[in-house]
């Protein structure tokens, strides 16, 4: 059992693990370090560099492993998504998103490992939407809670509850998100449009966000199910390497 403590980042989410090796977690470590995760939303475990096989380990203590749908995997590793630099106009992640919401069953957790960093820039940025959630208006609150929404992208659509219930916790968050709702349903996209673009604006707030400076060998996982992300890409043609072990999750409901 390692004795390893969790530091709050921000006023609503995040934590840094200080004292816990990832390659020698045992069973108590990972309870604790599951019960840190469902409170602070996103943990980030600094000098860590995991090899890929205990990468994959760890995912899979969370659970099944998810496989994207479109990207390709690290050589031999089809289920680690590989995140390379591909120049700006190619960045698909510099949007607020929920990761693949446009499954049927989205993946519940996340857990990116740094590679190689760029001499400056690539953070990336996180918002709670258990905040996004509970600073509503009760007004608002209440217009949204019946409220489904399209979500489509890499040729795929499911249809989301705008306001999703954490299986863990049972708090509910907000589950709209810039890069892959598309409208209400019952509603045109037309329609759809002020209302989404509020969610996102409100659930991705300064207030409501941390954000991560990475340095190679830092993981940081997050869970889709109550947190958006934004992958900052002010760093050019610079090189930037990512591997994402990703866990399948449940219909959101
Ligand atoms: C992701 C993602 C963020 C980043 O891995 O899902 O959005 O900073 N990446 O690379
Ligand atoms: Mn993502």
């Amino acid at each position: 059992m390692q004795k390893f403590t969790v530091e709050k980042l921000s006023g609503a989410i995040g934590g840094v693990v200080h004292d816990l090796d990832l390659a020698l977690l045992d069973d108590d470590d990972f309870n604790r370090l599951c019960d840190a995760f469902w409170q602070y939303q996103v943990l980030v475990f600094k000098r860590q560099a995991l090899p890929i096989d205990q990468h994959i380990e760890f995912g899979k203590r969370f659970g099944r492993l998810h496989t994207h749908p479109s990207s390709a995997g690290v050589d031999g590793h089809p289920e680690v998504l590989l995140l390379r630099n591909r120049g700006k106009s190619k960045t698909i992640t510099e949007v607020w998103h929920s990761d693949v919401s446009c499954e049927e069953q989205p993946p519940s957790i996340s857990i990116l490992q740094c590679i190689e960093s760029p001499p400056y820039g690539g953070d990336t940025l996180f918002a709670s939407q258990y905040g996004a959630f509970g600073e509503l208006s009760d007004g608002l609150k209440a217009m949204i809670e019946p409220l489904r929404a399209v979500h489509a992208n890499f040729g795929m659509e499911a249809t989301h509850p705008v306001l999703r219930t954490h299986p863990e916790t049972g708090r509910k968050a907000l589950y709209v998100n810039k890069g892959f709702t598309k409208y209400f349903e019952g509603m045109s996209v037309e329609e759809s449009r002020p209302l989404l673009n509020y969610l996102v604006e409100q659930g991705s707030k300064p207030d409501l966000t941390m954000r991560h400076s990475w340095e190679a060998g830092d993981i940081v996982m997050w869970d889709n199910r109550c947190v958006m992300h934004y992958a900052v890409h002010d760093y050019g043609d610079m090189p930037r390497e990512m591997h994402r072990v990703t866990i399948a999750g449940e219909r959101p409901i």
